[in-house]
């Protein structure tokens, strides 16, 4: 027996969080009926639909990282029909891509049909890390370095700065290429932290999120997650 939530979430549809919220919007039914409690538990032989839909109860979970180029949505889909992440990803899954990279940010995405794994990246109390290279208006001066290392503040609430280098810096153009590590996904985040301090973002690209990297992975090119990187994901909650 387990959570309704939970096999919702396993099912690839959506993540555990959401399904709570579809349960308490009473658009799930187990085996016709509507269920809005959280609680229940179902086992093997249950129907279960949500917002009329039968789920797929056995369901292989897949795992992609995506080098995600520019003028690309972090969606499923898009109104205005523009290309999206899953225009790069050959499969027959209903994948999604966990969290979100602006249309002009390029680099690694992660992509899955597994909700508990897109929780665990998603969720803000398990603080995974994210690395961006920003390449920035000006140079940073002392005053600058000193914020970001204090930390900054945008919406009331302080981006936690783990890491930050200064990788190249162009004096004639006036430009700098920064490292950044940040362990929290506020939309923008990147961009409002360098705004913050006057410096706004010409370019950016994450390179790294935990320990995985974007490697040798051309833009636009993708590849399946090893079991091993899936694990070393699922001990670092
Ligand atoms: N921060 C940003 O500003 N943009 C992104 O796409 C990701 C992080």
């Amino acid at each position: 027996m387990e959570r309704l939530q939970k096999i919702i979430a396993q099912s690839g549809i959506t993540s555990r969080r959401k399904a709570e919220e579809l349960i308490t919007q009473g658009k799930v039914r187990v085996n016709g009926k509507i269920v809005k409690e959280l609680g229940i538990k179902v086992n093997g032989n249950d129907i279960i639909e949500v917002e009329g839909a039968t789920i797929n109860r056995d369901i292989s979970k897949v795992y992609y990282v995506l080098n995600k180029p520019r003028g690309v949505i972090t969606s499923v889909s898009d109104d205005k029909g523009r290309k999206t992440v899953l225009d790069f990803i050959d499969t027959d899954k209903r994948i999604y891509p966990i969290g979100r990279l602006d249309y002009d940010t390029t680099g690694l995405v992660i992509l899955t049909n597994d909700g508990d794994f897109a929780n665990l990246l998603m969720h803000p109390s398990y603080h995974i890390p994210k690395t961006y290279i920003a390449k920035i208006e000006g140079l940073l001066n002392k005053e600058d370095i000193i914020r970001l290392k204090n930390g900054i503040t945008i919406d009331n609430r302080q981006v936690n700065i783990i890491d930050f280098k200064i990788k190249d810096k162009n004096k004639e153009k006036q430009t700098s290429l920064i490292e950044i590590t940040i362990n929290e996904g506020r939309n923008h985040i990147v961009k409002k932290i360098f705004e913050k301090i006057k410096h706004p973002v010409i370019r950016l690209s994450r390179i790294k999120i935990a320990f995985l990297d974007i490697g040798n992975l051309k833009s636009g090119e993708y590849r399946e997650l090893s079991i091993k990187e899936v694990k070393k994901f699922y001990s670092l909650k």
